[in-house]
């Protein structure tokens, strides 16, 4: 009997040290470790037989029980950490990093180059004083033509072809309107510039857009001259087109400057024209309730997309209002 029992404490410490060996995870570890020396598990099993001993055979008996055990649970021990070191040892190599393998690059967007040219405009402004102003893209005659001395029977209408909507109001033509909608709240002296869309019925060509964007410029203080103007101009082409541009101002006629002028810049060995300017004409200031006596100022706007157009070399207007990615990517 005794022989028997020992017996199988020796057979089960060769299987379950076999068994110990040959795991490959915690989990089979931990499910052995139940299996062999849990309290419903094989050791226990046999142990229920040492009841039935003589008294000489149980301390024999007893003794290799404790020994099989021990042996077993250090057996447990030594498998348990290696397989946590083999655990970590895979981790790490999975992990490894290899920095000469090719980045993952995660696309930006871009910024829109009719934005880029507005942002360029507006900081070179903004540098010089101004207060960046905007005004609604539906306007009512009266800050579209009648405040900038364009009355209703006024030819100038003629030249910007409008669209009206249902109900009197309209698109504005251009962002001069931003001057009157500043200037009627404020007192001088004032430096605004006005970035914005503006809309005319156009016929769709290379260089003619139905909505398009201009920067309105304005300055009105005591003592503002027509060499301010001009100063203020050509700085600002400059800071544009680089110090060495050459400038020049072409007498011209609008109805909200008296004089005005269109600017244009020797550009590739031909003048381009830039801009209008002019000296805000005195009906203007009356119109916002401004002393022309007392008040002077200068004016000027610009269409944004031709200086988009010349500054990154775009041969077609519709290139910047279809969207297409090919395109957009290159800014
Ligand atoms: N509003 C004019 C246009 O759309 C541009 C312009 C010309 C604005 C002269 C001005 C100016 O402020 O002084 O063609």
């Amino acid at each position: 009997m005794s022989n028997s029992l020992e017996t199988q404490l020796q057979e089960l410490q060769q299987e379950a040290g076999n068994a110990i060996a040959a795991t490959n995870t915690l989990e089979e570890l931990e499910q052995l470790r139940i299996n062999y020396l849990g309290k419903k598990g094989k050791l226990s099993q046999i142990l229920r037989g040492m009841g039935k001993l003589s008294p000489e055979e149980r301390p024999r008996v007893g003794s290799l029980a404790n020994e099989v055990k021990e042996e077993l649970q250090s057996n447990l021990e030594d498998r348990k950490q290696a397989l946590q070191a083999a655990a970590i040892e895979a981790q790490l190599k999975a992990e490894t990093l290899d920095v000469t393998m090719p980045g993952v690059s995660r696309p930006l967007g871009h910024v829109h180059p009719l934005n880029g040219t507005i942002d360029r405009i507006l900081e070179v402004f903004v540098g010089l004083g101004y207060t960046v102003a905007t005004g609604p893209h539906m306007e009512t005659d009266y800050y579209n033509f009648e405040a900038l001395n364009t009355p209703p029977d006024h030819p100038a209408r003629d030249m910007q072809d409008t669209f009206y909507l249902p109900g009197g109001n309209l698109l504005r033509t251009h962002t001069s309107s931003v001057q009157i909608r500043h200037m009627e709240n404020r007192e001088p002296p004032v430096r605004i510039v006005a970035p914005g869309r503006c809309y005319r019925r156009d016929t769709v060509d290379a260089t003619h857009s139905a909505t398009f964007h201009q920067i309105e410029i304005l300055a009105v203080d005591k003592g503002l001259k027509f060499t301010d103007l001009k100063g203020t101009i050509k700085e600002f082409l400059r800071r544009i087109f680089g110090e060495d541009i050459t400038v020049q101002f072409r007498a011209s006629y609008f109805p909200f400057t008296e004089p005005s002028a269109e600017v244009d810049v020797q550009w590739k060995g031909k003048w381009l024209e830039v801009m209008g300017c002019g000296m805000v004409d005195p009906n203007v200031l009356k119109a916002v309730g401004y002393d022309p006596e007392v008040y002077t100022g200068f004016a000027a706007g610009l269409g944004v997309e031709r200086f988009a157009m010349v500054l990154h070399q775009i041969d077609d207007i519709r290139r910047l209002y279809n969207s297409d990615l090919r395109f957009l990517r290159q800014f």
